[in-house]
């Protein structure tokens, strides 16, 4: 396995992280049995990142989380979750208020049974509760010990941007990672929240890197979602998401590259996310040990340039305007530089 800084900050994650979204969810998800197998399969081969979130399965994923932490080093691991989604009834069971903060962190804690989050990142954005309100808990909780970095999940780009002037200004916390969908179907997060992460000195943790089980292969062009499978329990999210054009060329072209190279569609889906550095790491949603150890193999193994260009040009991704303008007109106001800094490069290329 191995391990990435997370953005501009000492903690060193896997760059496979365990996603729990699955441990109690009913229809798609696993059983504790099943959860202790993946927490066991993953930290047997280095993996010390897990994700879960207060909301999953209304805070069943959290205590069977908890449970199968149990069995190994608790210091070993940095654990990830995440507040903004209502818990209970009640005005102020939800969002981003100092109020919710504070009392999500502490159900959290009490869920995992632990006495410390490492990574407490807002699940969305709270277009009702001023920033500066956030940023503060979020810092105090630091202080207190309850917590040890802060990130974000679900935000614009210049959210992220003001959030961290908020925290400079303040002299508190920053955001240190950001978590977004990020796969070879949807890269919407490449034309803004990227390049803001690279600019605030961020990781990316993507979640759904398979498009819910899409690239696996599974899923087969002008037939129904299979009985069973996560997008045929989810059909009105996953369809539109995930079932566009151009989308089931991209799974053939994975398919190939997974021959080629002896590997399987989900692995190859998977490296082509960590080929990119500005991603610090994958978050894996396994619901049986069989998908967690298939996944795991991305923890040291990675795709050439020329598969991972092939990968990226099945679909081209357009970033739309201003980029485009910004490509057509920005060699024409160079004047003879000898090189271009590293701190720019993220501007105009990937990667
Ligand atoms: N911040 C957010 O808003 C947010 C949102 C979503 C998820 N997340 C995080 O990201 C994690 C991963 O998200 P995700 O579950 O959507 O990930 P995903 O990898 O896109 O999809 C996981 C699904 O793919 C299938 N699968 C998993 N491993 C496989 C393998 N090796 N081979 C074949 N099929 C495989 C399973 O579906 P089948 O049951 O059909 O086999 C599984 O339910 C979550 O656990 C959570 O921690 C965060």
């Amino acid at each position: 396995m191995q391990y990435r800084y997370l953005g501009r900050s000492g903690l060193l994650v896997s760059r496979v992280c365990l996603g729990t979204m699955t441990f109690g969810m009913k229809d798609w998800g696993c059983d504790q049995k099943e959860a202790n197998g993946i927490v066991s399969a993953f930290v047997g081969v280095g993996g010390n990142f897990i994700d879960t979130a207060d909301m999953y399965s209304t805070g069943v994923s959290e205590e069977m989380l908890g449970k199968a932490i149990k069995d190994h080093d608790r210091d070993d691991l940095v654990l990830a979750t995440k507040l903004w989604f209502r818990m209970r009834k009640g005005p102020n069971a939800k969002g981003l208020s100092r109020k919710h903060v504070v009392e999500a962190a502490e159900g959290s804690l009490r869920r995992l049974g632990t006495d410390y989050i490492d990574l407490y990142q807002v699940h969305g954005p709270d277009w009702f509760t001023p920033m500066e309100e956030t940023m503060r808990a979020l810092d105090d909780l630091v202080r207190t010990g309850k917590v040890r970095y802060i990130g974000c999940s679900n935000y614009y780009a210049w959210q992220i941007v003001k959030a961290n002037a908020i925290a400079d200004q303040f002299h508190t916390q920053r955001f240190i990672s950001a978590q977004h969908m990020y796969n070879l179907v949807r890269r919407d997060i490449e034309c803004e929240i990227l390049p803001a992460c690279v600019d605030q000195g961020m990781g990316m943790l993507c979640w759904s890197p398979l498009a819910s089980g899409f690239l696996s292969g599974r899923y087969k062009r002008e037939e129904q979602p299979p009985d069973g499978s996560r997008i045929s329990y989810r059909k009105d999210i996953d369809i539109p998401r995930y079932y566009r054009e151009g989308a089931f060329d991209i799974v053939d072209e994975l398919v190939a590259i997974a021959n080629e190279t002896d590997k399987s569609s989900a692995q190859v889906a998977l490296a082509w996310l960590l080929h990119d550095h500005r991603v610090t790491a994958v978050i894996i949603g396994p619901r049986l040990v069989e998908h967690a150890t298939n996944c795991l193999v991305v923890g040291d193994w990675g795709l050439t340039d020329e598969q991972y260009e092939r990968l990226s040009n099945v679909c081209p991704f357009k970033h739309g305007y201003p980029w485009e303008w910004i490509e057509m007109t920005y060699g024409n106001i160079g004047g003879g530089e000898e090189f271009t800094p590293p701190h720019v490069h993220h501007v105009m290329k990937r990667g």
